[in-house]
């Protein structure tokens, strides 16, 4: 049976322009875009005049039911899932992120297993390279092949538990390269973290303002520094995820405009809160923020990193989405060492950004599009299929209310975990229906989804958004000053038919 959807009468908002314009889904997909559409008789038809309708989110940065130190984050690949159609997101980007030791391969089919029964709009994943071998290359490559998959995470932090050292980030940064792979980097000075840590501890500070204290921004920039500085040297692309700081997003904004090629990304926690939560007097609450790199305590930040993502300086937006309710942080009520970082953002991210970002003044509504998925779409290779309101794209579209407002707690959020972050923070923005694959997810606070609705959406290598930059990148090393060859050499093969 054919299934067909009209919605009719609102404002379309692509990342260029925006118009007053029908749209029609068939099947899924969108076939046309326009006014005075001939609709076949029947169509279910939507109401979405006096509202915005926007590609739906992208999320470039979920860990669902994550393992991770000691016990497993709480919103899984449904509840997670469920949470972010809610809020207008119609894909995440979580991490396959396993152990060292760990087949790359195994890791992802558990990944799958997981996701794919459970996940209520479509996703994909980053795969995290936490070891290097022979077999970990050849495993990347397979990956990158077969499995529909683009980018790979590398840690500088977690000592002896996912962090690669310099040495070994050069020879995955080269391999991405070769692949044709981006190389996302968490961006921490692990040795320096794990003294502190103990300096700290031994100083007889234990709360959660001590896993603030031990990584001040300094052990952010450093690292994002070093990441761009080992990437540049093979010329691979690279992408920053969580950039928590102000130092952090200046190292990056100093890095392109030397013609780095490098991304960053800030998450719905950096833009709209602060360190000052570690200082809570509930443990709770503080330990409820407790995240790595952790929020900082200037209470300039989140502005000024709103300030470069709306000035096209930071390009994309996630939420890091790791959730853990309170007798899981509470592994650390003596030791904060121990306090399982992670923070909820997949349901709040796209009213946090329009409030902050939109309803403040500082982007516009094309902009707010860009930076909560056409840009992800396009450095993750799946553009136009997603981030783009036209025919032959997804039908993934959200309906955005600009001037109703709602205001963020635990009390009524959809996800699992029992804190949220923003908890009495109110949003201008509210999204009132979520269309994924053509089918109403999510209308009038109430779901018509199921477990397991959403697909996995396969990336292919060499997106042109980020080969088109290495590949000018590379016109500008002089061969005679520098050998650089073969990583700067000849001109890597463009593939897909993204801008
Ligand atoms: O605290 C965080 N960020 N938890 C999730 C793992 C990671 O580093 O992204
Ligand atoms: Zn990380
Ligand atoms: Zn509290
Ligand atoms: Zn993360």
């Amino acid at each position: 049976a054919q299934s067909r959807l009209l919605v009719k009468g609102g404002k379309v908002v692509n990342a260029d322009r925006s118009f007053e314009a029908d749209v029609f889904i068939e099947n899924g997909v969108i076939v046309q875009v326009g006014k005075n559409l001939s609709i076949p008789g029947g169509t279910k038809v939507i109401d979405a005049s006096g509202k915005l309708v926007m590609p739906g989110g992208i999320d470039t940065h979920t860990h669902m039911q994550l393992p991770f130190m000691g016990t497993q984050a709480i919103d899984d690949f449904y509840t997670g899932t469920k949470a972010a159609v809610a809020g207008g997101t119609t894909m995440i980007i979580d991490f396959v992120l396993d152990q060292k030791g760990v087949s790359l391969l195994e890791a992802y089919d558990k990944w799958r297993g997981w996701a794919d029964p459970k996940v209520c709009c479509d996703y994909s994943f980053h795969v995290a390279v936490t070891w290097w071998s022979k077999q970990v290359a050849d495993e990347m490559a397979e990956l990158v092949k077969n499995r529909g998959i683009n980018s790979f995470k590398m840690f500088m932090a977690y000592k002896d538990v996912f962090m690669l050292d310099d040495e070994d980030l050069y020879d995955v940064y080269k391999k991405c390269k070769e692949i044709g792979a981006l190389a996302m980097m968490h961006a921490e000075n692990g040795d320096v973290i794990a003294h502190e840590q103990k300096r700290m501890l031994d100083l007889g500070i234990t709360g959660p303002e001590g896993h603030s204290m031990c990584r001040p921004e300094p052990v952010e920039a450093e690292a994002t520094n070093r990441a761009i500085m080992i990437a540049n040297t093979v010329n691979c692309p690279m992408y920053i995820v969580h950039v928590m700081s102000k130092s952090a997003a200046n190292v990056i904004v100093q890095a392109r405009k030397k013609g780095n090629v490098v991304f960053g990304e800030p998450i719905a926690a950096s833009l709209g809160t602060d360190g000052s939560n570690y200082h809570h007097k509930c443990w709770r609450h503080a330990a409820g923020h407790v995240m790595g790199p952790p929020l900082r305590p200037d209470p300039t930040t989140p502005g000024y990193l709103m300030d470069l993502l709306a000035n096209g300086d930071l390009d994309c937006t996630g939420t890091d989405n790791c959730t853990f309710n309170a007798n899981q942080k509470a592994l650390g009520k003596d030791n904060f060492a121990k306090i399982p970082n992670g923070v909820n953002g997949v349901e709040d991210r796209m009213s946090v950004i329009w409030e902050k970002g939109v309803h403040s003044g500082k982007m516009d509504e094309n902009r707010f599009v860009e930076v909560t998925s056409a840009t992800a779409a396009k450095i993750f290779n799946i553009y136009p299929q997603k981030g783009l309101i036209a025919p032959g794209s997804d039908a993934d579209l959200i309906i955005w209310d600009p001037s109703a407002t709602r205001t963020i707690s635990a009390k009524t959020h959809h996800q699992a975990v029992d804190f949220n972050i923003f908890e009495g923070m109110t949003c201008h923005g509210v999204n009132v229906c979520t269309i994924s694959r053509g089918k109403v997810v999510f209308e009038e606070g109430k779901f018509t989804v199921s477990a397991g609705d959403g697909k996995f959406v396969p990336r292919k290598p060499y997106s042109n958004y980020v080969y088109n930059r290495i590949k000018k990148r590379q016109e500008t090393f002089d061969p005679k000053k520098v050998e650089r060859d073969p990583y700067t050499g000849p001109v890597i093969q463009l593939g897909g038919a993204n801008t």
